[in-house]
């Protein structure tokens, strides 16, 4: 069967569920690991031998010296963060300028991107989507709209592409000018520091959809990553509050250019409780010093943007959403070590609304903001087990609590992460 051997890592809840760590981890068995989807919104943490590495857009397999690692055409690239990326880590991730492909289907962030979407969340107040200000959702409007979208493909045109940068700066400046009262880009100046760009990726771009087609029929192991989670995918998401990509397994067929047959078995990854940043409904949110304590524990600050996450209790309702939507096989279960000591310990098992049990996860953002969450008390544990290395060495009640999850959930947790060295990691059959 064309899918054995090819694992795809999804989140299931609204990202920063530690997948960087998971993707490594499993990157050790797997020829290839592919990025399908969003851009440098993503932050992904890898630890090992004592260091810690923060990525946002390369895949998190580069640690791994025989891995080939591709951004797919799913993805929206900034190339100033690419190469900066690509220079940072380069000590720690050998040759990954010759083991870096990215698909010349992948479309660009520009100045303007970033510079729009700073000026439309100032402008929405209130309204605001509490986006990473990266450019992804004005990058992958343009990719829709499709008139000033451009490939990375376009890079190896060069004259071609200086004229479309300076086409597309006349008509976005309108907007910035007229629009927003705001100074104009210099196209001239855009187009030096882009070209650079330009001809330090150049070697980076390839089909890599026929790669990857090519990669299967060898019989090579491939590792889809998704960035984000679940609940922020643009069709299955807590919509509008979500990213502009499939951050679901559903995004990985377009968003890598294989067949959705050849995808092999789906792990989706969770925290032993839930966050999320920026805007947007969340019902099992801890506005309290047992959300400040989590936070604390868990060091749960965005890697991109630094900003404080909101924690709450495990919310197995909208978990078992995101489950039985990316149809997974697994679970990974992170963070277990820093509900250790929390004086009690609960998980949401539904939501109610105006008192009625709720029979789906809300498909409308306002059913889902006034829905209340159905809490079942588990015994919380005191022990420290970012030591422990087998299921069975884990306190009873931390035991309990991973059973608990894999029945409502209806899938077996696989790994179980106790902290973020590679190391600290219980693995199960
Ligand atoms: P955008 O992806 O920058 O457009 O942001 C849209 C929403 O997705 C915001 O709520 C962000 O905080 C959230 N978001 C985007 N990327 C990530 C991520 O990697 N982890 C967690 N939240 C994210």
């Amino acid at each position: 069967m064309k899918g054995k051997g090819n694992t795809l890592i999804v989140g299931l809840t609204w990202g920063d569920e530690a997948k960087g760590k998971i993707v490594d981890l499993l990157a050790a068995e797997h020829d290839i690991v592919v990025r399908y989807n969003g851009g440098n919104n993503a932050g992904h943490t890898v630890a090992f031998g004592g260091q810690t590495y923060k990525l946002h857009l390369v895949p998190s397999g580069i640690f791994h010296k025989s891995t080939t690692c591709v951004i797919g055409g799913g993805v929206v690239v900034d190339p100033k963060v690419l190469l900066e990326e690509i220079s940072r880590h380069e000590a720690v991730a050998p040759r990954l300028r010759q083991r870096l492909l990215v698909s010349s289907r992948a479309h660009a962030i520009w100045p303007w991107h970033r510079k729009i979407e700073e000026l439309s969340e100032k402008h929405q107040g209130k309204g605001k989507i509490g986006t990473t200000l990266r450019g992804i959702g004005p990058a992958y409007a343009d990719k829709a709209n499709r008139v000033h979208a451009i490939r990375l493909g376009e890079f190896l045109r060069p004259e071609h592409l200086r004229k479309k940068v300076e086409r597309i700066v006349e008509n976005r400046n309108q907007a910035f000018v007229k629009l927003f009262g705001e100074p104009g880009l210099d196209a001239a100046a855009v187009w030096r520091e882009y070209a650079a760009y330009g001809e330090a990726i150049r070697p980076m771009i390839a089909d890599t959809t026929a790669y990857l087609l090519a990669a299967l029929d060898k019989g090579q192991r491939i590792l889809f990553e998704g960035a984000q989670g679940t609940l922020l995918d643009i069709d299955h998401g807590t919509y509008p509050y979500v990213t502009s990509s499939s951050a679901s397994a559903a995004g990985a067929w377009p968003g890598s250019g294989v067949p959705a047959r050849a995808i092999g078995e789906i792990l989706g990854v969770v925290k032993a409780y839930t966050t999320r940043v920026g805007e947007g409904p969340f019902p099992t949110e801890l506005k309290d010093a047992l959300g400040d304590q989590i936070r604390q524990q868990g060091h749960e600050y965005g890697t991109t943007t630094g900003r404080p996450r909101r924690c709450g209790w495990l919310d197995t309702f909208a978990i078992r959403y995101s489950a039985r939507l990316n149809g997974i096989d697994g679970i990974a279960i992170t963070l277990l070590d820093v509900l250790g000591g929390l004086p009690e310990l609960k998980i949401c098992t539904g939501y109610t609304v105006d008192g009625k049990a709720l029979a789906e996860f809300p498909d409308d953002p306002a059913a889902l903001e006034q829905a209340r969450p159905v809490l079942e008390d588990l015994d919380p544990w005191t022990e420290d087990v970012s030591g422990v290395r087998k299921f069975k060495d884990l306190p009873r009640a931390a035991r309990a609590y991973v059973k608990r999850v894999e029945e409502i959930i209806g899938a077996p947790v696989r790994l179980i992460s106790v902290g973020p060295d590679r190391e600290q990691t219980i693995r199960r059959r």
